[in-house]
């Protein structure tokens, strides 16, 4: 297939780009290199720097479009939720009036777990209540909720895919936020030298020990199920799936399984808990075992951590 892939130069894009140029389709990459870099884009793909309300014109003759770019900085979306506002919903509305016009039918949108905000049980299924608590959350949902209102009236197919934690590295592609938010390449930072310590916000959850649980996917397993989202698009249907590996790591789980991969000692410096973390956070992935047949290849956390140490050392 043609696709366009926008976002393609940051993390989880360059994985799929990446990945659909070795499954034999024909990859344009769309990013304006905002937070991301150009060279993670994957060789045999084309590249153009562009934002994705100028896409109209790499529309031409396009199977489908995967659509990864948008900011996606919790706290910067409660600083500055106009950024998010514009860039996340006007952003993908103005980039999916350009695939109506240029005859575009399928898109494949990266959905977040921050649409569910608070859960009120575990593991979160597609079903549950979306209240999220941040607005970087809350353009996310918008957008799912535009893509059903298309999807009725315009003949489009769409799949939402709600990632949870995504981490480790696909070969030489990796996390490189210019900001980095996420716990795992924050802890190894620690044992390359980039940071002297990792934080641990709470140590008094209802938890059994006392740190956050979240659902870590990876990157690899988030990226083939993409591929299986594009071959199950239906023109008048928006689904949408969790995408987790169904198993919660607290903070300290994952701090240790770091220490064990690099064996660096890595200190770990105990502070307050952050507003608005819940306890827990893992997904149901039922419905796209059951609908697709995608399943974790990779769930085990020291692979997860192990393949982002290859990458982040320049091992891979
Ligand atoms: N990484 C995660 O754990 C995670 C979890 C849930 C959802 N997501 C979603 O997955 C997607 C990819 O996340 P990521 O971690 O790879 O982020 P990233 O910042 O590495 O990648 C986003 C890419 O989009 C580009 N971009 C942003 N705005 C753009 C615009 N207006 N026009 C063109 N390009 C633009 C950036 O330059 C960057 O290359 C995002 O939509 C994010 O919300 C990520």
């Amino acid at each position: 297939m043609r696709l366009l892939v926008t976002g393609g130069a940051g993390y989880v894009g360059s994985v799929v780009a990446a990945q659909l140029v070795e499954a034999g389709h024909e990859v344009t990459v769309l990013d304006d290199l905002s937070t991301g870099h150009q060279d993670a884009v994957p060789e045999g793909a084309r590249f153009v720097q562009k934002c994705i309300t100028e896409a109209r014109d790499e529309l031409d003759g396009m199977d489908a479009v995967l659509h990864f770019a948008a900011k996606s900085l919790v706290g910067e979306s409660v600083a500055e939720p106009g950024l998010y506002w514009s860039n996340n919903l006007g952003g993908t509305l103005a980039l999916l009036d350009a695939m109506r016009e240029r005859g575009v039918g399928r898109i494949v949108f990266s959905s977040t777990a921050a649409t569910y905000g608070e859960p009120e049980r575990s593991p979160i299924e597609e079903s549950d209540p979306t209240r999220p608590t941040n607005p970087y959350g809350a353009t996310k949902l918008a957008v799912d909720t535009a893509l059903t209102a298309f999807a009725r009236v315009r003949e489009l197919g769409a799949v939402s895919l709600r990632y949870f934690n995504v981490a480790g590295a696909y070969g030489r592609y990796r996390e490189r936020h210019m900001v980095e938010t996420h716990l795992i390449p924050n802890v190894l930072k620690v044992a390359t030298g980039e940071r002297e310590s990792v934080s641990v916000f709470g140590t008094d959850y209802p938890t059994a020990d006392g740190t956050c649980v979240r659902d870590y996917i990876h990157v690899s397993d988030l990226a083939r199920a993409h591929l299986l989202a594009l071959a199950a698009i239906e023109p008048g249907e928006h689904r949408i799936y969790n995408l987790g590996s169904g198993t919660g790591f607290s903070v300290q789980e994952v701090i240790s399984v770091c220490r064990e991969v690099t064996g660096h000692e890595i200190p770990a410096v105990v502070g307050e808990r952050r507003p608005g973390d819940p306890a827990v956070l893992v997904a149901s992935s039922a419905r796209i075992e059951r609908e697709l047949g995608w399943k974790a290849e990779r769930p085990a956390l020291r692979d997860i951590v192990s393949d982002a140490w290859q990458a982040l050392s320049g091992k891979a």
